[in-house]
């Protein structure tokens, strides 16, 4: 039995449309997805929706409708975005379903019965906007921080989770196991949050406060709260309790964003598997933030990019490059439309796409629409064979190690090769001359490019699937669904169809 490479997104609150930010964790996350399959894993991609929670219900309560009713809208809309970006996610969990319900119950009632949770009484200052219990220590100039909204002062019984006696084994794990959080430097946030006592975690809500909540299983009056419910999803989903489970879990990597590392997947998470006796995941992957104007790109900021909306526009390829483009993983990027529009101008529509519509119309005019044969090897060839050699060799360890805005300059650097290429040939200068010299370098002008924008894709393919399958059928190649042997110079082309020429990237107005 192989262990199946298990991967996950976060799940998105059903408290507003999907955004930028929750489009990009999916791209990403596919595209670590598909490069391992074309490593020869198999895979299996987790991604859904956290519906649980006071924000679920409240908005419910306004909108006069069942809280129910608005998850389900949410979940056809952030699922219609998944389809629509060409997400190979093999499922969806929404934590309003039984299969969930079950296990949260089932870890609950076992962790309860193992004495790691109590009930007591809570007297503190509660955000409504966060969902949460905060402290004085919160506070910044003896003021609640904006992000907390209103906090007013509570009294509840409630049911904690022990987590102190693990603090220790959890500082030495993560110090030990160096992989575990990439990038690293966000270890270092972990052990700092951890150089404080911790303190046990609330996970209850009284049902009169909360109603919209999977219930605790020894007391019904009271429902379990956000993190534990949330958190739980990934071993849902990977069957825990079946004898699937072994073959999915430990993940090999949960993708979250930045905000959502400390505490609770970085600590709450790690402790709740340790109590269970459950693996830890292997790895986090932890992506910075879209930002808009310098904030984090979110429901409350206002300023939200609808990534439908430009995938309509463009694309769901050039959605996809743009931000694995401008995002490097670990850190924030700032989105504009400008941006996205140069992008698309320069990279595809002229340096990749006019390419390709450039070879297709001389294929067809001077080689009769196939792959002709390579008779010459002279400079220029030459000079393209080693500029793709020297890219090859990066690009593996560069997905690998998820730099794939490195990966993408690489690939768009040899794209610019090939029209520097052209323009050294000229072929449409060689066509004029009878010379039989200039039509042997004709045929292998025409034979060279396309053989070089059959490599040039072969690595775009995690990132844009659709976009690189066209252009790899209109070169003459065979698909593929292994990397091995793809990116090596010299496939045998010669006398396969090439395609008419096809507008890959048109330009907006002419849409
Ligand atoms: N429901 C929790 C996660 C539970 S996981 C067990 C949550 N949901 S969220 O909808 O607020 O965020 C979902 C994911 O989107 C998180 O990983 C979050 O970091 C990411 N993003 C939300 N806004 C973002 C940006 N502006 N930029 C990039 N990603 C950000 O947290």
């Amino acid at each position: 039995m192989s262990k199946k490479f298990y991967i996950t997104t976060a799940i998105d609150y059903a408290n507003g449309s999907p955004h930028l930010g929750h489009a990009y964790e999916k791209v990403l996350t596919d595209i670590v997805a598909r490069f391992r399959r074309l490593m020869g894993d198999e895979v299996r991609f987790l991604t859904g929706l956290d519906e649980h929670g006071q924000k679920v219900q409240m908005s419910a309560e306004k909108a006069g409708v069942t809280p129910i009713e608005v998850c389900d809208r949410l979940a056809a809309e952030f699922e219609g975005l998944c389809a629509a970006l060409h997400i190979t996610n093999d499922d969806y969990i929404r934590t309003t379903q039984d299969r969930h319900k079950v296990v949260v119950q089932d870890v609950l009632q076992k962790l309860y019965d193992k004495g790691e949770i109590y009930k007591a009484d809570y007297n503190g200052y509660y955000s409504v906007r966060q969902e949460q219990f905060v402290t004085e220590k919160e506070k910044v100039d003896g003021k609640w921080p904006e992000i907390y909204g209103e906090v007013t002062e509570v009294t509840e019984s409630n049911y904690f989770f022990k987590l102190s006696q693990y603090q220790d084994w959890l500082v030495d794990t993560i110090k030990t196991n160096e992989q575990m959080i990439y990038p690293r430097f966000r270890s270092a946030d972990a052990l700092q949050f951890l150089k404080e006592p911790l303190n046990d975690l609330c996970i209850s809500r009284p049902k009169e406060r909360l109603e919209w909540g999977i219930e605790l299983p020894f007391d019904k009056d009271f429902v379990t709260y956000v993190w534990f419910d949330a958190l739980t999803n990934y071993i849902t989903a990977a069957g825990y309790g079946t004898s699937e489970f072994d073959e999915q879990w430990p993940a090999d990597y949960h993708v979250i964003g930045k905000d959502i590392l400390v505490p609770p997947h970085a600590v709450y998470w790690p402790i709740m598997l340790k109590a269970l006796d459950i693996d830890l995941p292997k790895h986090f992957l932890v992506h910075g933030w879209w930002l808009s104007s310098g904030n984090k790109m979110s429901k409350s900021s206002g300023e939200v990019v609808k990534p439908l909306d430009l995938i309509e526009q463009f694309g769901p390829d050039a959605f996809r490059y743009f931000v694995t483009r401008e995002m490097n993983v670990g850190q924030d990027s700032e989105f504009s439309l400008d941006l996205f529009m140069r992008r698309y101008n320069s990279d595809l529509a002229n340096d990749l796409g006019n390419l390709v519509s450039r070879l297709l119309n001389m294929g067809q005019r001077y080689a009769e629409g196939k792959v002709p044969s390579v008779e010459v090897q002279d400079a220029p060839e030459k000079e393209l064979k080693s500029l793709w050699e020297d890219s090859a060799k990066e690009l593996i360890p560069l997905f690998e190690n998820f730099q794939f805005h490195k990966a993408l300059e690489l690939i768009f650097t040899f794209v610019s090769g090939i029209n520097r290429y052209a323009e050294t040939r000229a072929p449409w200068k060689l066509a004029k001359s009878e010379e039989a010299a200039d039509q042997a370098a004709l045929r292998t002008s025409l034979a060279t490019m396309a053989e070089a924008l059959r490599l040039a894709v072969v690595m775009l393919t995690p990132v844009m699937p659709e976009i690189s399958d066209k252009i790899r059928a209109l070169v003459g190649a065979e698909s593929f669904d292994r990397l091995e042997g793809q990116l090596e110079w010299g496939s045998k082309l010669e006398g396969k169809a090439l395609g008419e020429k096809a507008i890959l990237f048109p330009r907006p107005e002419s849409k």
